[in-house]
């Protein structure tokens, strides 16, 4: 683990009905430790997940609008409401690392499978999901090195749950020397094991284990139940 914890400099008279310290979970955080090298955020829509991500991937000096040190390609990029009130304690300090959006892990993934050429590249053998398991593992090894941080919100939009459970072994191949941040809704994702969970619907943001959140609850209910689910959903 390389990053043990983000701080919340509490500024005099910052403005709490203006965003992002609007946000309850973002008003209410003192100190997030971080426990595992695969730590999840999870929480509802507009809970305050990905503003979290963009201010620790500002503190990194990762570009904001998704990216490393070196992909600057966005303008108007290092723009991070949150970054400058955070403190990020570090044990070692490591530079290298990824952050991304999910758009460009949407981009990532189409633009790996538009290029089967590539996958070769990247010692990828065929169609078949481990194939993009592999090249997204590559990619991850060969552009960054294994001493990095990755920042990931919502890689499960580009991903078919196969593709989940093969990202999820790319992960378990890196993590070793990797420190995973994930803001996720994907019930499978969430299911790493060993991996740290913090609940920002609680407040303050607090650890929850996977079977408590509602992720897991509700998609349990739903696959177990469907048709009672569906019922009580469309009646009257
Ligand atoms: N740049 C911004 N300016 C003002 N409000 C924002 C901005 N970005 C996000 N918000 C608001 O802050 C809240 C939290 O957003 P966000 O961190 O994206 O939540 P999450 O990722 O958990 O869905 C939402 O209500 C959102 O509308
Ligand atoms: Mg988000």
């Amino acid at each position: 683990m390389y990053l043990k914890s983000v701080t919340l400099l509490r500024e005099q008279g910052a403005d709490s009905s203006a965003y992002p310290f609007s946000i309850p979970a973002i008003r209410s955080l003192s100190t997030l430790n971080f426990q595992s090298n695969v730590t999840f955020l999870v929480g509802e829509n507009g809970s305050g997940k990905s503003t979290l991500l963009e201010g620790i991937a500002y503190q990194c000096e990762f570009n904001t609008a998704g990216g490393s040190r070196n992909n600057l390609y966005e303008v108007d990029a290092a723009q991070s409401a949150l970054g400058e009130a955070l403190r990020l304690s570090w044990l070692p300090k490591i530079s290298n690392g990824f952050f991304l959006r999910a758009e460009t892990f949407y981009h990532f993934a189409s633009h790996i499978d538009q290029h089967p050429e590539s996958w070769r590249h990247y010692g990828g053998r065929s169609l078949h999901e481990q194939s993009h398991g592999e090249a997204f593992l590559s990619l991850f090894q060969h552009r960054f090195g294994k001493k990095a941080i990755y920042l990931l919100d919502e890689p499960e939009a580009a991903l078919s749950p196969a593709r989940q459970l093969a990202f999820m072994r790319v992960i378990k191949d890196l993590e070793r020397d990797a420190q995973f941040i994930i803001a996720t809704h994907s019930p499978i994702l969430l299911g790493y094991p060993g991996a740290q969970i913090l609940d920002f619907d609680s407040l303050p943001v607090r650890e929850t284990d996977y079977e408590q959140t509602l992720h897991y609850v509700v998609t349990r209910r739903f696959l177990e139940n469907r048709k009672s689910v569906l019922h009580e959903l469309f009646k009257d």
